[in-house]
C-alpha cells in the first residue's frame, strides 16, 4: 500500500554532541577513551567536526527534505567547571538553533546525551542524589539562553539503558570498579573508584531514582524558562519477546527495563521511542541472535518490526504521545538501510491507521559518527564522512528518506 502520513508529521535525523562535535575534552567519556583497559576502541578525536561544520551540515539536512533535526547540548562545554557557565558555548548552540530555523528544521534539543562534565564525578556522578539538582540547574541556565528558539526538547537520552545493560549482564559494576582502568581514571580525577559513575554505568536502582529525579526536575526547569515547546525524555524501548519457557523472565525484564520508566512519564508531553532490534528471552535469560538471521554491523538482528512493537507498548503503558526519536541500523549496504527504514515506517503507518498518537520519525543517524566503544567502525549514517578530509557524501538512503519527508508519502 501507498501511505500518506499526516501533514504536520515530523521527519528528522539525529546526532549527539559527543558523537559528532569533536574535541569534547572536558567530559567523562573523553577520559575513558584515553584510559587503557576501558574498552574504547579509539578516541572520538575530531569526530566529524560538526562543532565547526554545523552550518553546512544543517543546510544539507534541510535541503534533503527533513523538517526536524535532533541534536544535543554538550554539558561539559556549557558548564566546564561547576557553576561556571560559558556564554560562548551557549551562543554556539544559539547559532545552531537559528541555522535550523533558517533551513526549515524544527530543532529538537537533547539536554544530555550520555556525556557529563568531569567535575560531576566529584559528586559521584549519576549515583549521587545531588546530581539531579545539578542537572536541573544546567537545564535552567541553558534553557534561559536558548528556549525561545527550541522546537522540542528531551531532558535526557535513553534513561533506561543503564538498567538494560545491568539486566542483560553486559558488565558487572563490582568488577569494573575493581579494574585497573577504574583506578587510573578515578586517580586522575582525585576521587575514589566508586565515585566515577558516568551515565551509562549508573546501573543500580538508587541510580535509577537519581536519573528519574533529574528528568523530573529538568522538565520543571525547561517549562519555567522562555519559549513554549513539548518536553519529554527518550527511552531505548526493548521489544522483548519470550522464547519457549522464557515467558516469566520476559515479563519481569520488560517491567524492569521498559515499564517502570514508562509509568514514570505520566504528564510528560511525549515519550521519545528509540528502537533498533528485538530481544529474545529464554528460561535462562537473554538469547543470542537466532541462527541464520541477517545481522547488522552491531551484531543485532535485522528486525525493523521492533519499532512498531515498541511504539504500541510505549503508548499502552505511558498513555502519552510518541515521537520516534531514534531508529536505524549500522550497515555498509545502503540498500539494506532503505529496506529497514521502509519496513519500520510501514509499522509506524499501521500505528497511525489504528489511531495511535505518533508525531514523528527520526532516523539515527544523520551522519556516520563515533559509535561509543565501537569507535568509527559502525556506520549508521544517511551521510558518509571521510574523516581525513571531513568531506560529506550523501548516500542514496538520504535522498530516499528525504523524499518521503518532503511528500509524506511512503511508496509501495
Ligand atoms: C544509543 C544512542 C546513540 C547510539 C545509537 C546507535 O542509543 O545508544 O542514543 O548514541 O549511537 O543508538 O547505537
Amino acid at each position: 500500500m501507498t501511505y500518506q502520513f499526516p501533514r504536520n508529521f515530523w521527519w528528522g535525523t539525529a546526532t549527539a554532541s559527543h558523537q559528532v562535535e569533536g574535541g569534547n575534552v572536558y567530559n567523562d567519556n573523553w577520559l575513558m577513551e584515553h584510559t587503557p583497559g576501558m574498552m574504547y576502541k579509539e578516541s572520538s578525536g575530531d569526530a566529524i567536526d560538526h562543532y565547526h561544520r554545523y552550518p553546512e551540515d544543517i543546510a544539507l539536512l534541510g535541503n534533503l527534505g527533513f523538517n526536524l533535526y535532533r541534536f544535543s547540548l554538550e554539558w561539559s562545554r556549557i558548564e566546564p567547571e561547576e557553576g561556571e557557565f560559558s556564554y560562548a558555548a551557549l551562543e554556539h548552540y544559539r547559532r545552531m538553533l537559528a541555522a535550523c530555523h533558517e533551513h526549515g528544521l524544527t530543532p529538537m534539543v537533547t539536554f544530555n546525551h550520555f556525556t557529563s562534565p568531569r567535575w560531576l564525578m566529584r559528586y559521584g556522578g549519576w549515583a549521587n542524589q545531588k546530581t539531579a539538582g545539578l542537572f536541573a540547574r544546567f537545564c535552567e541556565r541553558a534553557a534561559r539562553h536558548l528556549g525561545d528558539l527550541i522546537g522540542a526538547a528531551c531532558t535526557l537520552n535513553e534513561i533506561n539503558l543503564p538498567m538494560f545493560f545491568n539486566i542483560a549482564g553486559f558488565f558487572r559494576l563490582e568488577d569494573l570498579c575493581q579494574s585497573p582502568a577504574f583506578t587510573t581514571v578515578s586517580r586522575s580525577l582525585g576521587i575514589q573508584p566508586e565515585q566515577f559513575v558516568p551515565f551509562l554505568l549508573a546501573v543500580t536502582s538508587e541510580a535509577r531514582q537519581v536519573i528519574l529525579a533529574a528528568h523530573r526536575q529538568g522538565v520543571d526547569a525547561l517549562k519555567s524558562g522562555p519559549g513554549s515547546y513539548p518536553v519529554g525524555v527518550t527511552l531505548a524501548i526493548q521489544d522483548i519477546q519470550p522464547a519457549p519457557g522464557g515467558e516469566e523472565a520476559a515479563a519481569h525484564n520488560s517491567r524492569e527495563i521498559n515499564d517502570v520508566y514508562l509509568e514514570a512519564l505520566v504528564g510528560d508531553d511525549f515519550v521519545g521511542v528509540q528502537s533498533y532490534t528485538r530481544q529474545r528471552i529464554g528460561p535462562s535469560g537473554f538469547l543470542p541472535p537466532e541462527t541464520g538471521f541477517e545481522l547488522t554491523q552491531t551484531g543485532y538482528e535485522f528486525y525493523p518490526q521492533a519499532l512498531e512493537n515498541a511504539i504500541r507498548h510505549a503508548i499502552a503503558v505511558a498513555g502519552i504521545p510518541v515521537i520516534v526519536t531514534e531508529n536505524g541500523l549500522a550497515t555498509d549496504d545502503d540498500t539494506r538501510r532503505i529496506e529497514f527504514i521502509r519496513q519500520a515506517l510501514q509499522g509506524v503507518a499501521r500505528c497511525l491507521q489504528d489511531g495511535l498518537d505518533v508525531r514523528g520519525y527520526t532516523y539515527w543517524s544523520a551522519f556516520d559518527n563515533f559509535e561509543w566503544m565501537s569507535g568509527y567502525s559502525m556506520r549508521f549514517g544517511l551521510v558518509a564522512v571521510d574523516r581525513q578530509t571531513q568531506q560529506r557524501t550523501i548516500k542514496p538512503s538520504a535522498h530516499w528518506l528525504g523524499e518521503i519527508a518532503r511528500t509524506g508519502i511512503l511508496p509501495k
